[in-house]
């Protein structure tokens, strides 16, 4: 493919995220419950090669700003993801997806017999121990939460 063909065009607005781990594109789709009853218009390409010749998934959503506790989300299950806001388009604000020290009310515990799991109301949280590879510790239980966790994003 020469240098000047994209695989998907560019947009006018709305936001790129891009880095995507490979295969995850569509789990990053669920988070932003992009489905036939949304009106997003949406491209994603998959196994893109990467400048640094490793695959990548991309996820292109025109004119949508995503909320942190998607981005939150997304960087649980893709913490090398960068976030592009285009304006015009422009790339106008970039930045990488970065997980607070502790999420809340955004994955559930993997333990069954959690207290968060079993006495409502009682938030989901999570000390995020290491970021990429994502490694959390549930508050209550201190359940250790690693490898693929998007079964469990609420
Ligand atoms: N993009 C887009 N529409 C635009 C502008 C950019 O879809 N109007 C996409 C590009 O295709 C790319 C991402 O947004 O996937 C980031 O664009 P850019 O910063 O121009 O690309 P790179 O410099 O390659 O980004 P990085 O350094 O983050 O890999
Ligand atoms: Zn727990």
């Amino acid at each position: 493919m020469s240098r000047k063909e994209l695989r998907v065009r560019k947009i006018k607005n709305g936001t790129v995220i891009d880095h995507i781990s490979p295969g995850y594109a569509l789990k990053v789709i669920k988070i932003l419950e992009i489905d036939e009853k949304s009106n997003d218009i949406v491209s994603i390409a998959m196994n893109v090669p990467s400048s640094d010749g490793e695959k990548k998934d991309i996820v292109k959503v025109e004119d949508r700003e995503l909320e942190s506790n998607e981005v939150d989300k997304i960087a649980l299950i893709a913490p090398n993801a960068t976030i592009n806001i285009i304006e015009d388009y422009e790339v106008k604000e970039k930045y990488d997806v970065e997980l607070p020290r502790k999420v809340k009310d955004v994955i559930k515990c993997s333990n069954n017999n959690c207290i968060s799991n079993t006495r409502e109301p009682v938030a989901y949280q999570f000390e995020i121990k290491q970021k990429s590879p994502v490694r959390l510790k549930c508050i209550y239980c201190k359940n250790i939460m690693e490898g693929d966790l998007s079964d469990y994003l609420l």
